[in-house]
């Protein structure tokens, strides 16, 4: 196992009715920057329940945070909370509005160009507080420090993190997932299925304890997924799913392991040049990834196709078949959760697949991405090659 150091400060508020902890967890004097996302709040109830939780506070609105936050948007909104003089931010949403969040955070109190903290990994200090109410379990922004945004004018979705802009508190309240469309019950369990395989599925380190719990919540999501979609007001189906979307990206699993990550920086590029959804890019991306990079992933692969998918008794860990079945069967579970697993299958704003490679390949050049995954092996000429296996 590799050396590591793990805190996790984010305290979770787990359950029916929990938003009744939340007066209590913002600071004296709280002057509130609610950040909230287009208007889903407003139609299920989550926004009344919010404004009540806040009635003791000055209370500054912004909503309009968009789907893959971006700096054109979250920068009037640092403007908000500068004006205001906040000295709180409570984000109301999914992942991009947690992001955002974080974002407006760590410019608050930044002298200079808040852009240059992704695109230069300026530094930042003193960053408002966050508080976080999750409406839709994918990202676990929630409870880390991670927050990506898009620069729309030059196409480009950048990541910065730090534990400092962590959200204090999370509000993890399964009923607030009850009115998500099926799309986004659909993405969220892809997406925290693919966090983490991009911490499992490496190479052996010696780790059994971490391997355990992610393949625990591997098979929690293949199991709970589909019936999230089946039962959407099933509130244990909910929780479960909710819980292992936190638990996929809160930086338990992994602690002291390896990680990969090159299938959500070339999905990055998906969703920067053509919109869509994050999920949908790792769905395309992470077959294909299997597929190139089989050879110095081939004991993990069979590993999660043996303990996760039970394919032992149809080959065994040994045998010839055992990676193709593994990768078939991810792609079974991405479509079963009715997510779409090539290029093709997606809107290119009429870009032909060629057109596009090009395009994703120069965009990962110009983010520097010409050195991503494990091994550090994923150049311009593999990811290429993953994306021409991904058409
Ligand atoms: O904007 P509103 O009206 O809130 O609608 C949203 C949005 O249209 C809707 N929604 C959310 N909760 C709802 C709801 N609709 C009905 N009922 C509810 N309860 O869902 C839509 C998508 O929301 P969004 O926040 O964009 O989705 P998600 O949580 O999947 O976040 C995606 C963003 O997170 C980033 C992605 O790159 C993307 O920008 N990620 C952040 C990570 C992190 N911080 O660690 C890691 C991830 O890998 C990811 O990159
Ligand atoms: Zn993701």
């Amino acid at each position: 196992m590799l050396n590591f150091t793990f805190k996790n400060q984010t305290e979770i508020l787990f359950g029916k009715g929990q938003i009744s902890e939340v007066p209590a967890r913002l600071p004296a004097n709280a002057k509130v920057l609610f950040l909230y996302g287009g208007g889903s709040i407003k139609k299920n109830g989550i926004y009344d329940q919010v404004v009540n939780a806040l009635k003791d506070a000055e209370v500054f609105e912004f909503s309009g945070v968009e789907p893959n936050p971006s700096y054109e948007t979250l920068i009037k909104a640092v403007d908000v909370a500068r004006t205001n003089e906040v000295n709180f931010i409570l984000a109301v949403g999914g992942g991009s509005v947690i992001d955002g969040a974080k974002f407006v955070a760590a410019a608050h109190n930044f002298d200079g160009e808040p852009w240059d903290i992704l695109a230069k990994g300026a530094t930042f200090e003193n960053p408002l507080p966050i508080g976080a109410v999750l409406t839709l379990p994918a990202t676990g922004s929630e409870s880390n420090g991670n927050s990506v945004v898009t620069k729309k004018e030059t196409s480009q979705k950048l990541a910065f993190a730090s534990e400092t802009v962590q959200p204090q508190f999370a509000l993890l309240d399964p009923e607030f997932t009850f009115s998500l469309p099926p799309r986004q019950i659909s993405n969220g369990a892809v997406d925290a299925f693919v966090h983490v395989i991009e911490q499992y599925l490496t190479y052996p380190v010696n780790a059994p304890l971490q391997d355990r719990f992610a393949e625990g919540i591997l098979q929690t999501l293949i199991v709970e997924g589909p019936k999230a979609l089946e039962n959407p007001e099933d509130y244990d189906v909910r929780a479960n799913v909710m819980w292992s979307a936190t638990m996929a990206l809160n930086g338990l699993i992994g602690k002291g392991v390896p990680q990969d990550w090159a299938t959500h920086m070339i999905g990055h590029e998906l969703t920067a040049i053509y919109g869509l959804d994050h999920a949908q890019t790792l769905a395309i991306v992470l077959p294909s990834l299997m597929k190139v990079q089989a050879e110095s992933k081939k004991e993990k692969i069979a590993q999660l196709g043996q303990r996760v998918f039970g394919l032992a008794g149809a080959g065994g860990v040994g045998s010839e078949h055992i990676i193709d079945d593994t990768i078939q069967a991810v792609v079974n579970f991405f479509e079963d959760m009715g997510v779409e697993t090539k290029m093709s299958d997606y809107d290119l704003n009429g870009d032909s697949t060629e057109v596009a490679i090009d395009k994703l390949i120069a965009n990962l050049e110009k983010n520097g991405m010409t050195a991503i995954g494990e091994h550090g092996d994923i150049d311009p000429a593999k990811a290429r090659k993953i994306l021409e296996l991904s058409v």
